[in-house]
């Protein structure tokens, strides 16, 4: 668990970046640091792996300070993702992940297959790209090889920077995608910086909005857009929410099961054609897929036992999220 504890970072005495702030990041969750340019999001993650010192205040990790070991080792064990990626031109793909088991005198053997095994997970064939070097790299590949040179050591703890600003949109999703479910395998405790809030409604379990250094508000997506803190709050996601509420509310919210139960769908015409569905899809993916699949007068959702859980159309689904709505604004649950 990382804690951050009443720390204030000022620069040249006169600009305060990061003023007061306090939170903890549980472990195996996904925390996203949000807010405009400038509201001090890359300096409070720089804090936690000492690229930055606070000017006041204390960080820990598993309740030892950081200031307790060198920086070297301990940005060894937190993986740390940035923007522009940082892979080192001169070495090739296989050298850039292998840097810091290297610096951990790993094995040969141990160190290649590791890489291989990387490549592989955030999907680049060995073959093909182990020998290559980066700037022969798209820059969506060379994002993936960032992540995976993060994940080398198997760190217990991932510091990503807007590890897909650089990206069009539609790789963007694609990779956030895989990412997001990578980490739900791997479960890592990942600080993820981001000003893109749908990226932060999609990856993270909870937020801080951040402004002007100061903390607006932390809690799950829901809690931010149902329960806002404040106006700047609720102004910050006013011109999304729609779309907002629909990612952060999901298929078995509506449907009152729980989040793990087996679920699969047929359209309404077809009702052997079935496919699974994952009961923590947003309702913006679901719509989505709707969509795409011309399932116009909505679907048939079964459960795993065969029973008919229920059938939706369009229009029951959105009546359904709309008295979900009110359910959360009146009763505070917390998804
Ligand atoms: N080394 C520095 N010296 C002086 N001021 C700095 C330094 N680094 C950051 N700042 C200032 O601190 C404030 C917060 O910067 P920070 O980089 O943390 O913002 P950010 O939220 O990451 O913004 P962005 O979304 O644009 O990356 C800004 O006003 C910035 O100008
Ligand atoms: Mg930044």
């Amino acid at each position: 668990m990382i804690r951050l504890q009443n720390v204030t970072k000022t620069f040249n005495s006169d600009t305060t970046a990061v003023d007061n702030i306090s939170f903890h990041v549980k472990e195996g969750e996904t925390f996203g640091l949000v807010g405009t340019s400038g509201c001090g999001k890359t300096t409070t993650l720089k804090m936690i792996n000492r690229l930055i010192e606070p000017t006041s205040g204390t960080i820990t990790i598993n309740g030892n300070s950081i200031t307790s070991q060198e920086p070297q080792k301990l940005r060894r064990n937190i993986g740390y993702v940035i923007q522009d990626v940082g892979l080192f031109p001169h070495y090739t793909i296989e050298q850039n992940i292998s840097t810091v088991p290297k610096l951990l005198e790993w094995n040969e053997r141990r160190v290649q297959s590791r890489s291989e095994e990387l490549l592989e997970m955030v999907g680049l064939s060995p073959e093909i790209f182990s020998e290559r070097f980066p700037e022969s790299l798209s820059g969506g590949q060379q994002q993936r090889v960032g992540l995976a040179r993060a994940l080398a050591a198997d760190p217990s703890i991932i510091l990503m920077d807007e590890p897909f600003g650089a990206l069009d949109p539609i790789t963007k999703r694609q990779i956030r995608t895989e990412v997001s479910k990578l980490f739900k395998q791997i479960k890592k405790t990942i600080v993820l910086v981001t000003h893109d809030i749908f990226e932060a409604f999609e990856m993270c379990d909870r937020l801080c909005l951040l402004d002007e250094g100061k903390m607006q508000q932390i809690g799950t997506p829901k809690e931010l857009l149902f329960h806002p803190a404040s106006d700047f709050v609720d102004s910050f996601l006013a011109s999304n929410r729609f779309q907002l509420e629909l990612l952060s509310i999901t298929i078995s919210n509506i449907l009152e099961l729980k989040e793990n139960s087996e679920l699969y769908w047929s359209p309404p015409s077809e009702k052997d054609q079935q496919d699974d569905i994952q009961a923590d899809k947003s309702l913006y993916e679901i719509l989505e897929e709707m969509e795409q699949r011309n399932h116009e007068n909505g679907a048939i959702i079964h459960r795993i036992d065969g029973r008919v859980a229920d059938s939706l159309s369009f229009s029951d689904l959105l009546n359904r999220f709309q008295s979900y709505k009110k359910d959360l604004k009146i009763g505070g649950e917390d998804g």
